[in-house]
């Protein structure tokens, strides 16, 4: 496992892959799901675009892939897997540094759950001052790695983050999986958790995470502490062999992802007290539901949902 704790300096002008996209409206999840499955590095979708008369049939994604990935040859193949025409799209080379400028003038802080603030860094300096005690925030920079906070999946996970029995304890240790740029582990320490362990397979989440942790500790202390590593889920048994296994299990995935790691998932529900499983789409909620109770019979799994997407939680202690 690699603690990856510096954002590399060159990062700001490294060359990245931009694939702009329009597709039709119900086909929107399904390309994002396929495209990040498959190595896109970040993700945002346009709600409109200034000076331009929008086709309300079709959404406009961005996606950003890393300038090694045969991108050409990719989206031809992805449209015809995917059985999509007529969709255009231009690909072009694009600075980390443009899509920051791009986020600059279009995210803005907004309430994710009750109370919990989402606060990009150039607002940061205006909007902390002002929340109450009551109010619990974390401040993000956008970067090619999901978690901005404005996905359904983020936001079902900060609202069960958020709730007194299935959600953060105080002093509780927990394990992100699939951290991405670490708003859940992040949001965990705003939450009094003792320790939260994000852990991610992509290099530039763990750096935006390492980022986004830095831009936190500087507007506040928390008593506990977080640390990301890039990692797969086969981390679980070797941080935990020696160390007090988690409290709490959040992971924000997509259902492949934890069928692969069927057995070590398995391990994790029988011996963690609160489990939090965000990710599933519509279609699959109910033979992934079906898929949990046959690894995991001696739990109790309570779902939720946001517009299509599905969340899993379970407590031992009230189950
Ligand atoms: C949907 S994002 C979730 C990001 C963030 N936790 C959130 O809730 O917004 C899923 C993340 O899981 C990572 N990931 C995918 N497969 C993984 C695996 N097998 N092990 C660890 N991380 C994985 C991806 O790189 C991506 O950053």
């Amino acid at each position: 496992m690699t603690n990856e704790n510096q954002m590399n300096s060159d990062y700001y002008k490294k060359i990245f892959w931009e694939l702009r996209i329009e597709i039709p409206k119900d086909k929107a999840d399904l390309v994002e799901e396929f495209n990040l499955k498959s190595g896109a590095l970040g993700f945002h979708e346009i709600l409109y675009e200034e000076d331009k008369i929008q086709n309300i049939e079709n959404a406009v994604q961005y996606y950003y892939f890393s300038f090694e990935f045969p991108i050409k040859a990719y989206i031809v193949m992805m449209l015809a897997l995917l059985k999509i025409e007529n969709c255009p799209y231009i690909i072009q080379e694009t600075k980390y540094e443009n899509f920051l400028k791009n986020m600059k003038e279009t995210f803005r802080s907004f309430e994710i759950a009750k109370h919990f603030w989402i606060v990009p860094e150039w607002e940061a300096e205006e909007l902390v001052p002002k929340y109450s005690k009551e109010d619990h925030f974390v401040i993000l920079r956008p970067a090619f790695a999901f978690g901005t906070g404005l996905h359904e999946t983020t936001k079902l996970m900060i609202e069960m983050l958020t709730d007194n029995k299935y959600g953060v304890y105080e002093n509780d240790r927990i394990l992100d999986m699939g951290t991405g740029s670490g708003i859940l582990s992040i949001a965990a320490l705003e939450l009094n958790a003792h320790e939260a362990v994000g852990v991610d397979i992509d290099t530039l989440s763990v750096e935006s995470a390492n980022e986004n942790l830095k831009l936190n500790l500087r507007a506040k202390n928390f008593s506990g502490k977080a640390f990301f590593y890039k990692d797969n889920f086969s981390f679980y048994h070797s941080y935990y062999k020696n160390r007090p296994k988690p409290d709490l299990f959040i992971s924000n995935i997509f259902p492949e992802a934890f069928m692969a790691n069927a057995d070590i998932l398995k391990d994790i529900l029988s011996q963690t007290q609160r489990v939090i499983l965000s990710g599933i789409v519509e279609d699959r909620a109910e033979e992934f539901e079906k898929w949990l109770t046959q690894i995991a019979p001696q739990r109790k799994f309570t779902s939720k949902n946001l517009r299509g997407w599905f969340v899993f939680f379970s407590n031992y202690e009230i189950n």
